[in-house]
């Protein structure tokens, strides 16, 4: 099936804001994470059937400092995957990630691990 779209815009944000000053994005903006630990975006999605899914994340990191999220999925870890930078904040581009889960909604969370925040996140897709 074509992968379906979870804007960060309209997700639950843990210490972030809707901005849409850089261009680029989908939707209607994207989160500036704030550059803490522990700030967040958690998406609820839903998977048809229960299984292993690709997820593409959307991003851009104007810095030249990776900015890794920590991926929960239901609370458990899914791993990290690294966002390094992308030459300017107006550049966006995607990294993916293999999860598993199961028939239904699942909460997808994303936290900085850095004191940096995470990058500017503009959508996921599955
Ligand atoms: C700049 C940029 C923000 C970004 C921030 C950061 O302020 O405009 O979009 O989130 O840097 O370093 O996290
Ligand atoms: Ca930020
Ligand atoms: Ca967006």
């Amino acid at each position: 099936a074509a992968p379906v779209d979870y804007q960060s815009e309209s997700a639950t944000i843990g210490q972030g804001v809707v901005e849409s000053n850089h261009a680029g994005y989908t939707g209607s903006g994207f989160v500036n994470f704030d550059n803490v630990t522990g700030s967040y975006v958690e998406y609820s999605v839903n998977a048809a059937q229960a299984g292993s899914y690709k997820l593409t994340f959307r991003y851009a990191n104007g810095t030249t400092v990776d900015r890794p999220l920590a991926v929960t999925v239901d609370g458990g870890n899914a791993g990290t995957v690294s966002f390094p930078g992308t030459g300017a904040w107006t550049t966006w581009v995607t990294k993916d990630l293999t999860v598993s889960l199961t028939a239904g909604v699942n909460k997808i969370r994303t936290t900085a691990t850095t004191a940096n925040g995470g990058p500017n996140a503009d959508k996921i897709s599955l």
